[in-house]
């Protein structure tokens, strides 16, 4: 397959689509009937998510499976089996679609697949106990535009995630793949670059920088060599955002890279990636070689003479390589340091050469605004913060996954209608947005919208999305230590605010939940995390405070306890627990003396038995052991 025109890509493109219709058709179907060969359907298409998530739990042995199934059944000629990218319902994965019903299977084993065949593919019965059940009114769902985790999401970035082959790079022609690029080159690069400009798109790797600013900037600077990145690394502890994207719909970041190159005069891509992802660098690779097979990456691309190629370089995981500056030097093969700006990379980057650097979901986003127009992607967000946000939720919460919202989508909204509010019916604590360096809100700002401005003026920011939600049962002091534990382990330790302030803060959080802090502490921590944050070097040390910070202003109350009372109220620092026996509930088992390790519990048989705290190593032991209930903790 060559595509060296534009009237070529057409040509394919036209042929591609005849094979995605009946996937495109069933999107917007939801029918109570299912499909069935022996109901007449002549074709079926089964897609069985191929997304990381679902790979760990085995998906890959479903698919096995399900081509075993359709052969011993004499019916492969009739069914495909289509592995796309992550659907983004994680938390109910592995998922299996079937295409045309739409129905939207849950939670499938790999010994399931021969009933989905027999029952649902052949005879045209559903198999119910495979569908989805709404957790509020117990009802059986059978497709994912009808559930709730789905309803108020709006998919842009992930447009193409768990619907196309993303190792078919004609699945992605038949998704106005390559339109975008096709139609620039006959622009003045210009005014390509006016349409990002004029759609308000701004960065997600975090900074929230104006994209087509961006890549005008880098468009001044003359110089033999240009360089187009995209910032694949990723290191936020929970965040897959941009992993999902690569492994969903890889040819939306060589589309967008192309588009930049074309904008600043680039002719060079590097994807830096860490080497963590496999399969993200697979489906990247895959992508690149078959773009490069078609003409659509190398010399005279669609016979323009524009010419583009891309490289994949790895990253061998360290968090402060995602800082811009620290991961040009990556690439160069010296330390992962960050430096100061200026000079930004558009002047000096890679090589010393002008660079632009872009997230890989901010890239995801170019083709889209460029086929649908940047008024369409501008209608869409808040004043300042155009076009919708993926969020990997996480944490405490009944829907794991990956959703994509409009800007503007309130936090309630995220974690009580997407993500179907807090597990286990506790009460809602928390929610840290932002990554590492994000901070902690509560309750009182569920409602705010969610955009760049709103989150920094409640004390927290966007970051790339990564998004946890804590419970009661979550004990805040503990948490900012946690980060905290996170951006010590990961500073570079080039500059002193960051190697030693953090250091001396996390000192600080250990002796508070260890039961050893004073009540000076609370002040000095507040003092250090502002002196680290006006003078560390790059953004890790900048915003490393943030936890402590915001945990401190929103629940000062449990530094408070922690130092004056010596109580942890979730119970989650264990040098603070008092285990004790009440001895009117107490039958004297003996069961919890002769099981804890520290010989911390006696008495008589049949008599109240009683712990001597010295003793105790808080293992919690007895409190699992004791049938009666007779234990408690506080
Ligand atoms: C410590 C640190 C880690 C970062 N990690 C990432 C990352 O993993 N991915 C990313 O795109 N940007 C990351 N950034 C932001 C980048 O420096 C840069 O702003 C971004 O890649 C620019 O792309 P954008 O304008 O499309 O957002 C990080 C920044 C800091 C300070
Ligand atoms: S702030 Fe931290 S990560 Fe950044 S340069 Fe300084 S020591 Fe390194
Ligand atoms: S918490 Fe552990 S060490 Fe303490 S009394 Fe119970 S079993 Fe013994
Ligand atoms: S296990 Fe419970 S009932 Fe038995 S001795 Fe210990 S506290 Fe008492
Ligand atoms: S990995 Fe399968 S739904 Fe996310």
């Amino acid at each position: 397959m060559k595509i060296n025109s534009s009237e070529a890509l057409e040509r394919i493109r036209k042929e591609a689509i005849k094979a995605l219709k009946l996937r495109e058709e069933s999107n917007d179907s939801s029918s109570a009937q299912a499909c069935g060969l022996e109901k007449g359907t002549p074709h079926i298409q089964i897609l069985c998510c191929g997304g990381t998530g679902c790979k760990a739990s085995e998906s890959a042995k479903i698919v096995e499976n399900f081509r075993k199934s359709l052969k011993d059944h004499n019916i492969a000629d009739k069914v495909d089996v289509v592995v796309p990218g992550c659907f983004g319902f994680c938390e109910k994965g592995p998922i299996v679609k079937i295409v045309p019903d739409n129905t939207f299977y849950t939670s499938v084993r790999p010994e399931d697949a021969e009933e989905i065949i027999t029952s649902h593919i052949i005879g045209g019965i559903k198999v119910e106990r495979l569908l989805y059940t709404d957790p509020g009114t117990g009802e059986h769902i059978s497709d994912s535009k009808h559930m709730n985790f789905y309803r108020k999401q709006m998919r842009i970035a992930l447009r193409n995630c768990g619907f196309i082959n993303p190792e078919d790079i004609r699945e992605y022609i038949a998704r106005d793949g390559y339109k975008a690029l096709s139609e620039s080159l006959k622009r003045d690069s210009l005014d390509v670059l006016a349409d990002i400009k004029a759609s308000g798109l701004r960065g997600r790797g975090g900074a929230g920088f104006p994209t087509g600013v961006k890549w005008e900037i880098a468009r001044k600077f003359d110089a033999p060599h240009k360089y187009v990145v995209c910032n694949a690394d990723e290191g936020d502890p929970g965040a897959f955002m941009d992993r999902s994207i690569m492994e969903g719909d890889p040819n939306s970041v060589i589309e967008a890279m192309m588009i930049c190159g074309y904008c600043i005069n680039a002719n060079h891509g590097l994807i830096y990636i860490r080497a963590e992802y496999p399969l993200a660098v697979e489906r990247l690779k895959t992508a690149i070689s078959q773009a490069r097979k078609c003409g659509l990456l190398g010399d005279n691309i669609l016979g323009t003479g524009f010419n583009f190629d891309i490289e994949i370089r790895y990253g061998a995981g360290a968090f402060v390589c995602g800082e811009e500056t620290a991961l040009i030097h990556s690439m160069e093969g010296k330390r992962g340091e960050p430096t100061l700006k200026p000079p930004f990379p558009a002047e000096a980057g890679y090589m010393g050469y002008p660079t632009n650097v872009n997230n890989v979901e901010t890239l995801a986003n170019i083709p889209a605004i460029l086929t649908k127009g940047p008024q369409w992607f501008a209608s869409i967000g808040t004043e300042k913060s155009k076009g919708t946000k993926v969020f990997a939720l996480a944490g405490k919460i009944n829907n794991v996954g990956l959703i994509e919202v409009p800007m503007g989508t309130t936090l309630r909204e995220i974690i009580y209608d997407i993500g179907g509010g807090v597990k286990g019916g506790k009460k809602f604590k928390a929610v840290q947005t932002g990554g590492p360096s994000g901070g902690c809100l509560t309750e009182k700002h569920l409602d705010i919208p969610i955009d760049y401005e709103s989150l920094a003026a409640a004390g927290s920011m966007m970051g790339s999305g990564g998004m946890i939600v804590m419970d009661e049962d979550d004990c805040m002091v503990s948490v900012a230590k946690f980060f905290l534990e996170f951006t010590v382990g990961e500073s570079c330790g080039k500059c002193t605010p960051c190697r030693i302030g953090n250091k001396r803060m996390l000192e600080i959080l250990t002796r508070i939940t260890d039961g050893r802090g004073k009540m000076e502490d609370i002040e000095t921590l507040e003092n250090l995390a502002k002196v680290i944050k006006d003078t560390a070097l790059c953004g890790l040390g900048q915003t490393s405070p943030n936890p402590v910070l915001s945990t401190l202003t929103n629940f000062r109350e449990e530094y408070i306890e922690h130092v004056q009372d010596h109580v942890c109220r979730a119970h989650k620092c264990k040098a603070l627990l008092t285990y004790s026996i009440n001895p009117d509930i107490c039958k004297g088992c003996s069961l919890c003396a002769r099981n804890c390790p520290a010989g911390a519990i006696h008495g008589e048989v049949r008599k109240p038995f009683v712990i001597n705290p010295e003793k105790c190593i808080r293992c919690g032991m007895c409190l699992s052991r004791c049938k009666f209930g007779a234990i408690s903790v506080k």
